[in-house]
């Protein structure tokens, strides 16, 4: 009973981006960047982080110094944006499962806002999880998880045309998976990048 992270999970996404070096990124779950970020961090030309817990703040500006960093509520802000600033690509890395005060689930309830943030011809970094595992509060993630997909029974080729419907993607070329992370010796976690056309 074990999670297992695939090596280079991350840095298979970042390849497939043309110019990393010359984009702007910005990181909407940052915690302390050192997990994954800091990867997207040393390949970009800019990058912003948000993060909602200030006590990841000194820790995360030590680990990406040249980062923008801001404090907020990440979500509540996407779903509120009105501003024109976007960005070459957006890391979506949020926690699993139930998290916040049990207000926030996965990224169900602000995915789609997420594509306001994103320049043209740009790309949004996301987790997508096939098979979730039984955490905490998983009752209620299930209850939440099935009514967002529509189902409980979410194979991968459905997820993938899932997304492909909510961001209006027509051509396969705009949406990739790569491995992110094994439970139990099967892959239940995704990247999934897509590119805003
Ligand atoms: C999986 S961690 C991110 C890991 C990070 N990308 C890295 O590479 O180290 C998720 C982070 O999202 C933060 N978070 C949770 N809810 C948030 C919200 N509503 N707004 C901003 N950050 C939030 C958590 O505090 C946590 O630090």
């Amino acid at each position: 009973m074990k999670r297992e992270v695939i090596q280079g999970a991350l840095e298979n996404v970042l390849s497939t981006i043309e110019n990393l070096d010359k984009k702007s990124v910005l990181d909407v779950f940052a915690r302390e960047g050192d997990w994954n970020s800091y990867l997207i961090y040393n390949r970009c030309q800019k990058m912003e982080c948000w993060e909602i817990d200030s006590a990841f703040e000194k820790k995360l500006k030590e680990n990406l110094p040249n980062a923008k960093i801001k404090i907020l509520d990440s979500i509540k802000t996407i779903n509120n944006y009105n501003i024109d600033k976007k960005y070459d690509v957006v890391f979506i890395d949020n926690s699993l499962g139930i998290y916040g005060k049990n207000q926030y689930c996965e990224h169900f309830n602000f995915i789609k806002n997420t594509k306001r943030l994103v320049n043209k011809g740009g790309y949004l970094i996301f987790n997508v999880s096939v098979k979730p595992f039984k955490g905490k509060n998983y009752k209620e993630y299930e209850n939440q998880r099935k009514f967002f997909y529509k189902t409980s029974e979410t194979t991968l080729d459905y997820l993938i045309q899932f997304y492909k419907d909510l961001f209006g993607i027509n051509s396969s070329d705009s949406i990739t998976i790569f491995p992110r992370e094994k439970f139990n010796f099967k892959i239940y976690l995704y990247f999934f990048l897509v590119k805003i056309v």
